[in-house]
């Protein structure tokens, strides 16, 4: 029996990083002013759109990122998350499907990022061929939990294309 692709499937995808001085923070491709802080990581660091494309990713069932991208490999050290996401996004397209809707949660102590909720959706919005009101962002503290980590949590909605 043929099974026939499914007209919606659903991605999700996490991802943590931690906090350090003289580092730069970078949500969601926009770069947060007065940090302090940013993430320690072996690419930018970005997690929202790391996140972000493994929540692609598993919606396919492709995986992770980290088997595209590994971060033991020299050449990626410093990539821009942007271009590991274009590939996400080109990987799904390809097997017929594309991103209809997006809801993200980013747990983060401080700064606070109500003042960027806009600029984060368009970011991701532009990145993702979406309207800026498909693309859902929700911020949370951890109350003192993990004060000196960024952690992200993604849905996205995908549909077959011509469906
Ligand atoms: O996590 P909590 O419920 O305490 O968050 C309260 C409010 O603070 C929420 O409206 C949330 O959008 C906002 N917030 C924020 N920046 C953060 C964490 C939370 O603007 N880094
Ligand atoms: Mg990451």
């Amino acid at each position: 029996m043929t099974s026939s692709p499914l007209p919606h499937r659903i991605g999700y995808g996490e991802d943590a990083h931690r906090l350090a001085e003289g580092r730069s923070l970078v949500l969601g491709g926009v770069a947060i002013p007065h940090a302090g802080r940013g993430a320690v990581a072996h690419s930018d660091g970005d997690a929202v759109l790391h996140a972000v494309a493994d929540a692609l990713l598993s919606g396919l069932a492709l995986g992770d990122i980290g088997q595209y991208y590994p971060d033991t490999a020299p050449e990626n050290a410093g990539l821009d998350s942007r271009v590991i996401l274009m590939r996400c996004l080109e990987l799904v397209r390809k097997r017929g499907y594309a991103p209809v809707n997006l809801a993200l949660v980013v747990t983060l102590d401080r700064p606070k990022l109500g003042p960027l909720r806009a600029d984060i959706a368009r970011s991701l919005a532009e990145l993702l061929g979406l309207r800026e009101t498909e693309v859902g962002v929700s911020f949370k503290t951890s109350e003192g939990l993990a004060p000196d980590h960024v952690q992200v949590r993604v849905t996205v909605l995908l549909a077959r294309m011509g469906a």
